[in-house]
């Protein structure tokens, strides 16, 4: 018998887990609409298992943060539930796999971060089919999902084009050379909106000598098309460019040193990761994008409690509740949250002063002779 099962009969859910959750201040009330077919046969007394499924591991970001901070927001919010995780690397097929396998082991629900947006309709379906509710994590599954947790998407990609031509402008250069475009997944909806945002920012501001979407966001394969661009347009001719994120900002600045370019264009990337902020120290890279992982973590297991409770997910006077539309057009209620712009002037103000680093771990000794180390260490 698996767990949703042994819950079934529990049609509405109790006080006293409406109240655990309240002081948990998971920002979950009584829903009165009976919200919703799935889910909500749950107690946070009693326990439950939340399914995290997380796209990749590239990128630094899920390993090293998204897990963690929400296996550690589960755990105060539901002491007795247990959090089943996998990690698809990038794969659709396997993601598909990982979540069929969740839902026959009995998870009470599901948090989705997918591959490919699109392709997971059909695990949203499989697990609503199943009586289980999902939460899309950063990236928004088709399907029609209970609910959606990311940053704005749109105005992440906006403050990286507003950072290149920042850059460009102080250098003199807007109006010289060409920029080239490094764009992530095409099957990821994010960078479709980072696309758009940078976009709405560049167009008509600067010359675009060349456009890429790099497949299951690889840095090897950033790496190659930043070779590509060289070539066609010339290492002499590139202002600046605009990677989409950090991880793929490392390979596009590798093939540009590999090229003998001695003096780096200005170059974006997004997530803040430990080695693109030391580019950033190192003057390798201009900027990144910094999103604060544990409150998108928190929301996202503040979301799961109340569904798989029977709650309903209102943000807990700290997170506002918005729609969003999907691409299949169902309104999803979502928490947007605000992403910020970090150069080497700001790196104290938000990764340091938020505890995302500390001074000791970007300045190991390779940059300890940088004057952002010099100074940090100073003060
Ligand atoms: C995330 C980014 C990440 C990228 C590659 C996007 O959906 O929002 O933070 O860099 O995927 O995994």
């Amino acid at each position: 018998m698996n767990t949703r099962n042994r819950f079934v009969r529990r049609a509405t859910v109790g006080a006293a887990a409406a109240l655990t959750l309240a002081a948990a201040g998971c920002g979950a009330t009584t829903t009165t609409s009976g919200e919703g077919e799935a889910g909500g046969n749950a107690s946070v007394e009693e326990g439950f298992t939340i399914g995290l499924l997380l796209p990749e591991s590239k990128t630094a970001r899920y390993e090293k943060f998204d897990r963690p901070y929400f296996e550690e927001a589960v755990a105060e919010l539901c002491e007795k539930c247990e959090v089943s995780y996998q990690n698809a690397d990038q794969d659709t097929s396997k993601q598909q796999s990982q979540a069929e396998a969740m839902l026959t082991e009995g998870v009470d629900v599901l948090v989705l971060d997918a591959v490919d947006a699109e392709a997971a309709g059909s695990i949203v379906q499989q697990a609503k089919g199943q009586g289980v509710p999902v939460v899309a994590y950063d990236r928004l599954a088709q399907g029609g999902v209970d609910y959606y947790v990311s940053f704005d998407n749109k105005t992440v990609g906006k403050v990286q084009g507003q950072a290149l031509i920042e850059a460009l402008e102080a250098e003199g250069k807007a109006d010289e050379g060409e920029i080239v475009m490094i764009n992530g997944s095409p099957t990821d909806p994010n960078a479709a909106d980072f696309k758009a945002g940078a976009h709405e920012v560049l167009d008509g501001q600067v010359e675009i000598g060349a456009e890429y979407d790099t497949a299951d966001w690889s840095p090897d394969k950033a790496q190659q098309q930043m070779e590509q661009a060289i070539t066609s347009i010339g290492a002499d001719n590139i202002s600046g460019v605009y990677s989409a994120n950090d991880g793929m900002a490392a390979g596009i600045i590798a093939a540009l040193k590999s090229a003998g370019v001695e003096e780096l264009p200005p170059v974006t990337g997004q997530d803040a990761e430990l080695a693109g902020i030391q580019r950033i120290v190192a003057g390798d890279q201009y900027m990144t994008v910094y999103k604060a992982i544990r409150p998108e973590a928190q929301v996202a297991a503040g979301m799961a409690v109340a569904l798989a409770t029977g709650e309903e997910y209102d943000g807990g006077g700290e997170f506002t509740v918005t729609e969003v539309t999907d691409a299949d057009g169902n309104t999803i209620p979502s928490v947007l949250l605000e992403p910020t712009a970090v150069t080497i002037d700001n790196i104290e103000d938000t990764v340091i002063s938020d505890g995302f680093y500390s001074i000791e771990e970007i300045c190991t000794d390779a940059y300890a002779d940088t004057d952002f180390c010099t100074s940090a260490n100073e003060g």
